[in-house]
């Protein structure tokens, strides 16, 4: 299940939750003959799908979203939306969840204290090239830019929305943030002193392969949350409980 895309997951957890919650109401009004009215099965629907998602480590915004699916699917029926709110409302998402499905890795964000936690790892009163690779809305170099004058901040994000998003708050914050839109695999990480992902457990084989081949020594390698199955990291950072809130920070060997 931890293999599989986070939407597929997700679809899958809502269909146990209905069949959890379905069989629950029927056994109730088998065993006290009360027949309990939509909206209480909808909660019930969407409270299962919540705890499951926790239990399998989703990130936290799903568990607000699972319990939301039903009500929506039914307001959508209801409504009778025309077909092209359907097609804006999917263009919307290939937008912002692009290729996704092939590289695994989608759209959720890091916060403020995996940011200060990288602070450290930046070299302070000398240049230096940073590159957060997936760099969504562009936060972490947001974070970033103002506390080293002397670095140079960049970002390459394969969505066009988050891509795009990032780009225009830059413009209209003076940052001089560089947003590319570009996939990572087409980099050369040889050009940075501070690479940093987060990404997800299915991209990091390929981007380890990368780094090693590409990055100088003694720059460093950042993961969020995601280890590399490799040597043990230099700096593990715990964030909060859990794997998912670790920083771990690899310095490149001189001998590749
Ligand atoms: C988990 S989000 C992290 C966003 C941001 N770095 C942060 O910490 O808040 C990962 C991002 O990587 C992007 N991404 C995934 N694969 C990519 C690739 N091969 N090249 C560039 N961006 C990619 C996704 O579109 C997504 O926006």
């Amino acid at each position: 299940m931890h293999r599989l895309p986070v939407s597929l997951q997700s679809l899958l957890i809502q269909c146990a939750a209905f069949v959890l919650a379905a069989l629950l109401f029927w056994g109730l009004a088998r065993v006290v003959d009360i027949a309990v009215p939509l909206p209480g099965f909808v909660l019930v629907q969407g409270g299962l799908a919540a705890a499951l998602s926790r239990r399998l480590g989703q990130p936290a915004w799903w568990w607000v979203l699972h319990p939301a699916f039903l009500p929506a699917a039914w307001l959508a029926l209801h409504l009778a939306l025309p077909p092209w709110a359907y097609l804006a409302a999917f263009v919307l998402l290939l937008l912002f969840f692009w290729s996704s499905f092939r590289t695994r890795v989608p759209l959720y964000l890091s916060d403020r204290k995996a940011w200060q936690a990288l602070i450290p790892l930046l070299p302070a009163g000398r240049p230096f090239r940073f590159i957060d690779l997936g760099s969504g809305l562009g936060d972490v170099l947001f974070y970033l830019e103002p506390c080293f004058p002397l670095g140079r901040f960049e970002g390459t994000e394969i969505a066009p929305a988050p891509w795009l998003i990032s780009r225009l708050r830059a413009a209209w914050r003076g940052s001089g943030a560089i947003f590319l839109r570009r996939d990572y695999a087409t980099l050369d990480l040889g050009d940075y002193d501070v690479v940093f992902a987060f990404l997800s457990p299915a991209a990091m084989p390929a981007l380890w392969a990368q780094a090693q081949a590409q990055m100088r020594a003694g720059t460093w390698f950042v993961s969020l949350s995601f280890k590399v199955a490799g040597p043990p990291p230099e700096r593990t950072i715990a964030l909060a409980d859990g794997a998912r809130h670790t920083l771990f920070a690899w310095h490149m060997p001189a001998t590749k």
